[in-house]
């Protein structure tokens, strides 16, 4: 029995995020630069992402460059940048035959300007596809969103327009670049870290966590399934007792 047959469609998580992490270590196994590893993970985005709408999850949320990334040497990061450009560009097309929203989440108007500009074609261009959202986390990072979204709220209640007694966690929630989207059922990360390195902190707090040995160029859809199905194998209690969940 394959795979993907013992996944039960009725039990997908809607929302799946992904820290795409060994792109490096797999490229060094090779006995190449760097930039190799991010060039054969661009692969792997294609496989995961045709692998996820073709299930029928919503979101695929991707984490791929960090705040913290801007430190890696300026080589590996204009590499990083002009990959981001040359794949938005390609794949347009791909993404509005799959009937694929891109989006973006990040402190985007910051990004190299050619960077800026290529999301926004491609999220202009896929805006109206509804069947799964792709958003690239990219000049992300968690802490970052919650200060912005902190700032934002204190400026609306220093204007009036909050009531400092109606804040809560919905109203935090639409504060934060994914508002739009449910939080992710399921978080992988891949190449045997066992880390959550600043992404989605708010959003996670419910997540199920899975990590994979497999350097991220190697993440195929088999690798997808398995996480799902050990997703699907898990009892989801959000604070409950296991006899609650089996009364309610
Ligand atoms: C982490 O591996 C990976 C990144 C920081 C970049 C992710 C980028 C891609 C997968 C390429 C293209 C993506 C899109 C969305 C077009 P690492 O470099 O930290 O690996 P290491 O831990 O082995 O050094």
């Amino acid at each position: 029995m394959s795979l993907k047959s013992q996944i039960n469609i009725d039990k997908l998580p809607q929302h799946i995020a992904v820290i795409m992490d060994g792109n490096g270590r797999w490229a060094k196994r090779h006995n190449k630069a760097r930039v190799f590893g991010h060039q054969n993970g661009v692969q792997a985005v294609r496989e995961i992402s045709e692998g996820a709408a073709e299930l029928g999850v919503k979101y695929l949320t991707l984490y791929a460059f960090s705040k913290e990334n801007w430190n890696r040497p300026a080589f590996e990061v204009n590499t990083l940048m002009k990959l981001f450009v040359k794949t938005v560009d390609k794949e347009m097309a791909t993404l509005n035959k799959n009937n694929i929203r891109l989006n973006a989440l990040g402190d985007l108007e910051t990004l190299p300007k050619e960077t800026y500009k290529a999301l926004m074609k491609g999220m202009k261009s896929t805006e109206s596809n509804d069947g799964m959202t792709l958003s690239l986390a990219l000049n992300y990072s968690s802490r970052w969103e919650i200060i912005d979204a902190v700032k934002r709220i204190a400026g609306e209640v220093k204007e009036g327009q909050v009531d400092l007694n109606g804040i809560n966690e919905n109203l935090f929630s639409n504060y934060l670049t994914t508002s739009d989207m449910p939080d992710p059922e399921l978080l992988i990360r891949t190449s045997g870290e066992n880390r959550i390195s600043n992404f989605l902190l708010w959003q996670i707090s419910y997540s199920e966590l899975y990590f994979s040995d497999v350097l991220w160029p190697d993440f195929s859809k088999e690798e997808l399934y398995k996480a799902l199905l050990s997703y699907q194998n898990r009892e989801r209690r959000f604070g409950l007792t296991g006899e609650q969940l089996i009364n309610s």
